[in-house]
């Protein structure tokens, strides 16, 4: 079967980009996490002093927008691309909390929008990827092949976002992230451009009780019963 585009769109933290990387290993397709660009804009925008406690400055922010580069990179070690920003390897510090509070603001401007989906949209021209993000299925590649849309339960989430953070040395406490998830849910499904909704022609998949294993099981036996109706 030819190359085909993959969607995947869903809550804060219910394991897309984990399930994303494992099917584009699986298919020999990249991955892309559309969520890291938006995470970059906003980690360069703290840097250059453009959010300041949690307030923006909105016309600094898109002034600045020329300046912000990105590329991603194969990672041998971890098997799964990293984020640069600007020629920096900036995998880890878009992670940190203080993105993580700042970044559904900021990718509800609008001119963010425009940049990160020209950027998206030119990673996926020639399709075998697997893309993650909240408007993927919707608004980026509305005639992908194959969308799902994931969720999973609040508290799951959060402990698996938890775990994730210890694991790599942020203590952070389990309620704090849960706020902050709950927050960037609400703001991500309600805001005016692009919001996070699910496409009609969407797959649903609640993980809350699945293995990484079953989840791809799924979701290659949806591709292949694809391969069967394509061809
Ligand atoms: O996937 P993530 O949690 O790293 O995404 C961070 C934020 O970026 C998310 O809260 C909303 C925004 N985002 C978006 O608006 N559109 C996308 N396609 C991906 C992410």
């Amino acid at each position: 079967m030819s190359k085909i585009l993959i969607a995947i769109d869903g809550y804060s933290s219910c394991g897309k980009s984990t399930v994303a990387k494992a099917l584009a290993a699986s298919l020999g397709y990249a991955y892309i996490d559309s969520g890291a660009m938006y995470r970059c804009v906003t980690l360069f925008a703290l840097r250059k002093g453009a959010i300041k406690d949690h307030s923006f400055l909105h016309d600094e922010i898109i002034k600045l927008l020329p300046e912000v580069k990105l590329h991603f990179e194969f990672n041998p070690h971890s098997k799964s691309s990293d984020t640069y920003l600007n020629g920096e390897n900036v995998e880890k510090e878009i992670r940190q909390m203080i993105v993580s509070e700042n970044v559904s603001k900021i990718s509800t401007i609008h001119e963010v929008r425009v940049q990160m989906i020209a950027i998206q949209r030119e990673l996926g021209k020639n399709k075998g990827i697997v893309m993650d993000g909240r408007d993927i299925g919707t608004n980026v590649f509305p005639d992908a092949e194959l969308k799902l849309f994931m969720t999973a339960d609040s508290d799951i989430r959060t402990q698996r976002r938890y775990d994730e953070l210890s694991a790599k040395g942020q203590h952070v406490s389990f309620n704090e992230i849960k706020q902050n998830l709950l927050d960037r849910d609400y703001q991500d499904t309600h805001r005016k451009e692009n919001p996070l909704i699910k496409a009609n022609d969407a797959i649903v998949l609640d993980n809350s009780e699945l293995t990484r294993e079953e989840q791809l099981k799924f979701i290659l036996k949806l591709i292949r019963d694809l391969t069967i109706s394509v061809n």
